[in-house]
Parts: structure tokens; sequence; C-alpha cells
């Protein structure tokens, strides 16, 4: 993770200091690191053995050269006689274009060379454009310069997680709350990997969140150890959600997030020993998501109830209680006590089994309730004089 995050931050600053960094990571190490993060943006797996001729990434860099080559044929093996087609780029240019800020995608270095004119147009002839060669290079074409800006939902349903599709209809709601937050370098902290049990199983979403922030790191966490699973800018981490010090521990590591999801045990119990555990460590303006709600009402697997839906145990009850917590400048009386939350929770969004929890600063004041106050003092003097 450190060298993800080196790159990062390196693709920010000055030439120098981006050249200075890829030597002190190596190039060899970065071009892997680049190679991976192209390959996984490409969603390469889908075009590879597919093409006409194969794909050939050249990364190059003050004397150093690294390459990989995306196969044309099915078997992997050398794609007919069609010469590769050959992408060539300077390192630090696609530290940027990948990790930058979007203003900062360039192609200045960039050279394409379609196999020989006179193979290509004998092929050509054969096999008419467009689809011929819309594989592999269009693919890493449309990563280098960011074009790949597929939506939650088509992510959702391309890694496989329950998101979106017949059981859940999340990712429309992520996206309003999250899309203006795309290019932005963010933490994301996922309670809940999945693939329950099987160590090698699960990943889906956290693999959803990497693709569609390409500049995040996407932090996943699971009761069951889930390490195996892990990927650059996608750290997994052994922890029990309602055991506040292992939560703590991965605090400990990745730092403080700008995003929460719970999409793990889903029990009430643990939904909250989570939300107290991990919101004061949610950065300021961060969002904190608490995924199928429903699960609280349901005594099979998830030991739910309908007896007092306004409880502090029940997850409908702790979210009702936030709401008060919105308003606790407002309160006359001392009907209810003042929560730890109070201050930093600024918005609540509550959807059909998914929560929104805002974080910031909520204290704009009550002049009304100041007013009241002030008025109800002077009675109660008048009444005991
Ligand atoms: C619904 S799956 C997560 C699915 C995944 N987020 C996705 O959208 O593809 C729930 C996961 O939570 C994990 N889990 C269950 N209890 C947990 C706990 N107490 N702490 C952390 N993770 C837990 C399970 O092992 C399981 O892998």
């Amino acid at each position: 993770m450190d060298r993800i995050n080196q790159l990062l931050d390196a693709a920010e600053t000055r030439s120098s200091d981006l050249a200075a960094t890829i030597s002190a990571i190596g190039f060899d190490s970065v071009a892997e690191l680049l190679f991976q993060e192209i390959r996984f943006r490409a969603r390469i797996d889908e075009v590879a053995g597919a093409g006409y001729a194969d794909t050939t990434l050249v990364l190059v860099h003050e004397g150093h050269k690294a390459e990989f080559t995306v196969p044309a044929a099915p078997d992997g093996g050398p794609g007919g006689d069609l010469p590769s087609v050959v992408i060539t780029q300077e390192v630090g240019e696609i530290v940027r274009s990948l990790y930058g800020p979007r203003d900062l995608v360039s192609a200045a270095t960039r050279t394409v060379r379609w196999p020989g004119a006179e193979v290509a147009q004998r092929e050509l002839a054969r096999n008419p454009l467009p689809d011929r060669w819309a594989g592999p290079p269009q693919r890493i074409l449309d990563v280098l310069d960011r074009r790949d800006q597929l939506d939650l939902g088509r992510l959702a349903a391309y890694y496989g997680t329950d998101k979106w599709g017949p059981l859940h209809q999340y990712t429309r709601r992520y996206e309003q709350h999250l899309s203006p937050w795309r290019d932005r370098r963010v933490t994301i902290l996922e309670i809940g990997v999945g693939g329950y049990d099987d160590p090698q199983d699960g990943g889906e979403s956290l693999r959803m969140w990497k693709h569609y922030f390409p500049r995040a790191i996407v932090c996943g966490v699971d009761i069951v150890d889930k390490r195996a699973l892990a990927e650059p800018r996608m750290p997994i981490f052994q922890a029990d959600q309602s055991d506040r010090d292992s939560l703590l521990a991965v605090i400990d590591e990745i730092g403080r997030p700008d995003v929460i999801i719970d999409d793990g045990s889903h029990i009430s119990a643990h939904v909250i020993a989570s939300f107290e555990a991990l919101f004061p460590y949610l950065r300021h303006d961060g969002l904190y998501f608490v995924e199928d709600l429903q699960t609280a009402l349901w005594p099979f697997i998830f030991g739910g109830n309908e007896d007092d839906l306004t409880s502090q145990d029940h997850t409908f009850g702790f979210l009702k209680q936030l709401v008060d917590g919105l308003h606790y400048e407002e309160f006359m009386g001392d009907s209810r006590a003042a929560a730890p939350t109070d201050r930093e929770v600024t918005a609540l969004h509550v959807y059909h089994n998914l929560a929104v929890i805002e974080k910031g600063t909520n204290a704009e004041g009550s002049p009304g309730a100041d007013a009241f106050r002030t008025l109800m003092n002077s009675q109660s003097r008048d009444d005991t004089a």
C-alpha cells in the first residue's frame, strides 16, 4: 500500500519529484504496478484472446523499458501473422494520467503503432472495421485517457456484487452521493468483503469501488481472513465489526476514511457498535452508509425483531435518535440526553434498506429556541416571585 500511496502523492508533484519517486520505488516495481492497474481498469480478461493481433504496452522512463502483451489468441499464443499493436508511453506521464487529478491526463509522449500497412490492409479487407480493433488496444487507450467511466450499476454487474440487481438497488443511491467524489483521492472502508467462510471468495464490491474511484484506496474488513484477495489499492484486514479495538487497529493502519460502508453481519448490535467505534474517525464531510436495514426486523439469521422500533439497541431506533440529535439545539426541555454525534451528524438520508449519514459540523444555533428559552425563564421567574 505504501508504494501505491507514494505514486498517488507523486502524481500531483513536479516532474522532478515524480521522477525521484519513480527511482525511489524502482522502475520495475512501478511498471508492474501500472501494468496491474491498467489490466484491472481495462477489464482485459474480458477482451484478451479475442483480437486479431497481440497488443503490447511499452513503458519507458530514463533509459528503462518494460512491456506487457495482451495476447490475441485465446490460448495466449501469438496472434496470427499480424505484428502486435504497440502502445508506448513515458511512465511519469502514465502515473499522472492514472493517479493524478483528471486535468493532468496527457498523451504527449504516447505513440501507437498499428501492424504493418500491407498486412493490415489485407486483414482489413477480410474483416471490416469497426469491430476489428475494438478490443485490448481501445480498452488500454480508454484507461490511459481516463475515458473508462462506467457507472456503478454496470460495475456492480460486472464484478458480481449484489449492490445492484434483484436483491438490492443501492448503486443509484451511492452514485447520487458519491459521483461528485469520483476523481478525488479518497479512502473507503467497507465492512464485509463477501464470500463468508471461504477465505478465497469475495471482494466483488471492493473491486467495484476500486474501479469507480481510480484514485481511491479501498479497504476491506471481514471477520474471516480474506487477506489473500488483497490487490494494489485494495488492502484487506481481518476484524470483527462488533469489536471496537479490532476496528480501531484497522483505522491505525489506514488513517481516517472518507467513506465507510457497513455491509457486514447486519446484526443491530454490530451495526451500532461499528458506527459508535468508526464514526468519530470518519473525516469531516465524510459519508457513512449502512446497508440492509431490513435485517434488523428479521429474527432468522440476523436476530432482528419488531418489538420496539425506538429501542436504542435496534438499528431503526438508533437511526431515529440521530434525527432527534440533528435538532439538539431546538429542544426546550430535558426529554433527551445529549449524544456524542449531535454536533457531528449534519444529515441523514434513509432509502429503502439503506441509510446514509453525513458528517460535518451541526452547530447552526437556534435564535427561535433561544428566544423561547428566555421567555420560559422569565415566566418561571415571574411564577416564583
Ligand atoms: C453481505 S457479505 C458482503 C458483501 C460485499 N460487501 C459485496 O457487496 O460484495 C457480508 C460479509 O460480512 C462478513 N461478516 C459477518 N460478520 C462480520 C463481523 N462481525 N465483522 C466483520 N465482517 C463480518 C461475512 O464474512 C461476509 O463476508
